[in-house]
């Protein structure tokens, strides 16, 4: 079953701007939360833990990508941080993802590991020219979704318009995660692909991340709760 509260991308310069965006909740309100570098690299572990004791779920959206040696390692001190769902690029290769599922299950088995596959701001003719992969924007994304699978990963993050083509090339249960989602009339800022909530759900997305439609809206609670509608609805 598809998660049911929309990830919110907590994209804030330090821990100070994070707390006052979610003082705005409801304090019995469970939030799914991603935390990205933006905000690890300034505000560090101990806000992780901070807002895991809140009782908010985490997704830990660090993208690592390196020497299977040192991803795997960097894997084992994310798990000891108990986040919901973390993750790497899957252009680092089969044996450095491998490595990084090694990492996490030595401490912890109840954090899911996804990969990236194509940045969702990455279009067709980007990805030929900066990276020379040369075949199509959704063959090199159903490629590395193909080799996350194999690695044995339980997911990607992806746009949500290739959600179903890559449960088809891997199996049902493989979780798609899709950002670049934003509510119709919103802007689209740096993202190509995006979709509405709606949308997502139609085509098979098991998470929606959203961030500067909700944090960056006059009431951020009605914005969320007018996501969380769209979503499941
Ligand atoms: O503000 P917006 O809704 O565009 O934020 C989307 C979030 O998802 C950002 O934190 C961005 O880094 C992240 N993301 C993405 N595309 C990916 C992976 C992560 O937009 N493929």
């Amino acid at each position: 079953m598809p998660e049911t509260r929309p990830i919110i991308a907590l994209d804030f310069p330090s821990a100070e701007e994070t707390f006052m965006f979610l003082k705005k909740f409801p304090d019995e309100e469970s939030l799914f939360v991603k935390i990205g570098m933006e905000l690890f690299y300034s505000a560090g572990p101990d806000l992780v833990r901070e807002i895991k004791s809140q009782g908010h779920s985490i997704f830990l959206d660090l993208k690592l990508h390196d020497i299977p040696n040192t991803v795997g390692a960097a894997m084992k001190s994310l798990a000891r941080l108990g986040v919901d769902m973390t993750n790497v690029h899957a252009a680092g290769g089969l044996e450095m993802m491998q490595a990084a599922r090694e990492g996490l299950l030595s401490v912890n088995s109840a954090t899911k590991l996804i990969a990236v596959t194509q940045l969702t701001s990455t279009s067709e003719q980007q990805m030929q020219h900066d990276q020379g992969i040369m075949t199509s924007l959704e063959e090199s994304v159903l490629h590395y979704a193909q080799l996350t699978n194999e690695a044995g990963l339980d997911g990607v993050v992806c746009s949500a318009q290739e959600a179903a083509e890559i449960k088809n090339v891997t199996r049902e249960d493989f979780i798609c995660l899709t950002p670049g989602i934003r509510p119709a009339g919103a802007a689209q800022g740096d993202q190509k692909r995006v979709v509405t909530p709606a949308q997502a759900r139609i085509n098979k997305s098991d998470y929606i991340v959203v961030g500067r439609p909700i944090t960056q809206a006059e009431n951020p609670v009605l914005a969320y709760k007018s996501i969380y509608d769209e979503w499941n609805n």
